[in-house]
């Protein structure tokens, strides 16, 4: 093998360039050269690609976002998009691939793989810490971090005024960064979409924790919630309880960006670096994952087939620490 690929696909993720300078320094290292890919697939059909030395992987540590860009590309969900796509592969000799991303970026590689015989290997990357086979994914620290700074800020503000405020945070329809902040922000309540919202005992117990000295409380919902959103329950609360001063705040994308934390960084480091060594090995179609400290390959297709769970232990502990 004499040249790789990397991208970087799908929602960007803190960390992201750690795991670019690890796969690009870790390749050079090895006697290969790296092309960099821009936007994702979306640059892999458009023939988007510049040669990466050392050099151009230098001082991008501490910033967030990915400097290869990113893209969700429409046309690499069609056959001529991906025909278009493994051409560019072909064109510009890369004999493996490394995609940095979440299971859509997966499920993308194994089509072009199946399709076109592309040998790729996965990075985890998103915040959302919802790919199934790894316990951890890049951007997953960051993201509560950055969470949970707003929501320590929140917290100062609703202990001032006597308020309420439902906080919504990110996770397309998984509660991992919810159920960690709520831990350790204190949360009075966390909606996950994994377990049952039941809307009607949560007023009960935040009536109850008012009428027993409590003078503000916070709220998680995550995004993808059942109950529609930090909206939706800011109204209900309104409603069913005696809380008048209800706020509501919508996290969003400032979740995504910012300087990777420390373990970020060590693990797109160890991931990128991993990733390369598996191409080098022959492997084809795996993924780096993380397990109880160590990282492996595990099949692709556990990143869609394998759910990941919510740790029972916070959610009992989340329950507990309220009273
Ligand atoms: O997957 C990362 C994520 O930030 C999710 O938490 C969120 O649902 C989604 O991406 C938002 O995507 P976009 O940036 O395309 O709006």
């Amino acid at each position: 093998m004499k040249r790789i690929g990397v991208l970087t696909s799908g929602g960007d993720a803190p960390g992201m360039n750690c795991a670019i300078r690890a796969v690009v320094r870790t390749a050079i290292y090895h006697g290969l050269e790296v092309m960099g890919i821009e936007r994702g697939y979306a640059g892999l059909i458009d023939g988007a690609a510049r040669q990466m030395d050392a050099r151009s992987v230098g001082g991008i540590m501490n910033r967030g976002g990915t400097i290869l860009r990113s893209a969700r590309s429409e046309a690499f969900m069609t056959p001529e998009g991906r025909e278009f796509a493994a051409g560019n592969v072909k064109r510009f000799l890369i004999e493996g691939l490394v995609v940095i991303g979440g299971d859509g970026t997966y499920r993308g590689a194994m089509k072009l793989a199946d399709e076109h015989g592309v040998s790729c290997v996965g990075v985890p990357g998103t915040i959302d810490n919802d790919i199934g086979g790894t316990d951890y994914t890049i951007g997953f620290d960051t993201a509560i971090n950055t969470a949970l700074d707003a929501i320590d800020k929140i917290r100062d503000t609703a202990a001032s005024h006597d308020r309420l405020f439902v906080v919504e945070v990110m996770g397309r329809g998984v509660g991992f960064i919810a159920l960690s902040v709520g831990v350790a922000g204190g949360a009075e309540e966390i909606l996950c979409p994994e377990t049952a919202s039941d809307i009607n005992g949560m007023c009960a117990r935040l009536e109850l924790g008012r009428k027993a000295g409590k003078t503000s409380s916070i709220v998680i919902v995550a995004e993808g919630d059942e109950t529609g959103g930090a909206v939706q329950v800011g109204e209900q609360i309104k409603q069913k309880t005696h809380f008048t001063d209800v706020r509501v705040c919508v996290l969003g994308h400032l979740q995504r960006g910012g300087a990777p934390t420390a373990y970020d960084r060590i693990m797109a480091s160890r991931f990128g670096c991993d990733a390369v060594m598996a191409l080098i090995r022959g492997e084809k179609n795996v993924m780096v994952a993380a397990e109880k400290g160590d990282i492996m390959t595990r099949p692709m297709s556990d990143s869609w087939t394998l759910k990941r769970e919510l740790n029972p232990h916070l959610l009992e502990l989340a329950k507990k620490l309220v009273v």
